[in-house]
């Protein structure tokens, strides 16, 4: 392992950080399931679909430290890399996206650090989804740590074209042929109508539904 703290016990500090970082990503995890639960009793209805929990490998995290030019060490791990712990929502509707975020926001112990909102302005490749980089409290057994967690929220459709997009990025390392990278952007839009219209379909149906 190339993370080193300058100190002695390197890898008992490695393997601290990356416990705590792993109760995070429950934490978080477990609370999206309660949501979901409850959101299932109230309304019938279960916003998420799936959600994929992950923590950063070794081997990425000191690639990215690489990447911003810094040194490997854990305190610039904690400090510059976002997604050591990293939770993918997957949700049916467009309209699921904003009300899974609004619920993480409005629990008490989650801070919420910074927004990146990609279904208001998706990046220029079409990609699109709703990023949200928030630190929840860990109880030790002597202290409490923040640790952050990032949360990417999507539909169904949209993970399919990102982890598609995802796989040519990294066989083409970046340097996707022009034609592949515009066709791809245009699957992109076509993703995007299909959202809208299966949401205005979901919409029709439970208006009928309500008539009855
Ligand atoms: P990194 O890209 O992780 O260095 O961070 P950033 O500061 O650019 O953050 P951003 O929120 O833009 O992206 C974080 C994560 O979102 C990435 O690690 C991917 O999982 C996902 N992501 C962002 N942009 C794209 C994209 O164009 N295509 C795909 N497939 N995933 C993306
Ligand atoms: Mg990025």
């Amino acid at each position: 392992m190339n993370i080193s703290t300058g100190r002695e016990n390197d890898v008992d500090n490695w393997q601290e950080v990356m416990l705590i970082y792993n109760a995070a990503l429950k934490q978080v995890s477990m609370k999206l399931e309660i949501l979901n639960d409850e959101f299932q009793r109230v309304h019938r209805y279960n916003p998420i679909e799936h959600i994929k929990a992950r923590l950063k490998s070794s081997e990425s995290i000191v690639k990215k430290l690489k990447r911003y030019g810094c040194e490997s060490t854990i305190d610039n791990m904690v400090q510059r890399v976002n997604d050591i712990a990293g939770i993918r929502v997957i949700c049916s509707f467009t309209s699921d996206i904003h009300r899974i975020a609004n619920m993480i926001t409005r629990q008490e112990d989650i801070k919420i650090i910074s927004v990146k909102d990609y279904l208001k302005t998706p990046k220029s490749n079409g990609y699109k989804s709703y990023h949200m980089l928030v630190s929840v409290p860990v109880y030790l057994s002597d202290r409490i740590m923040d640790a952050k967690v990032e949360i990417q929220i999507r539909t169904v459709a949209m993970d399919f074209w990102a982890s598609l997009e995802h796989k040519i990025h990294y066989k083409f390392e970046g340097n996707a042929p022009l034609h592949i990278e515009m066709e791809l952007t245009e699957c992109a839009m076509m993703v995007s109508e299909l959202d809208e219209k299966m949401l205005s379909l979901n919409n029709e149906i439970l208006a009928l539904l309500d008539e009855k």
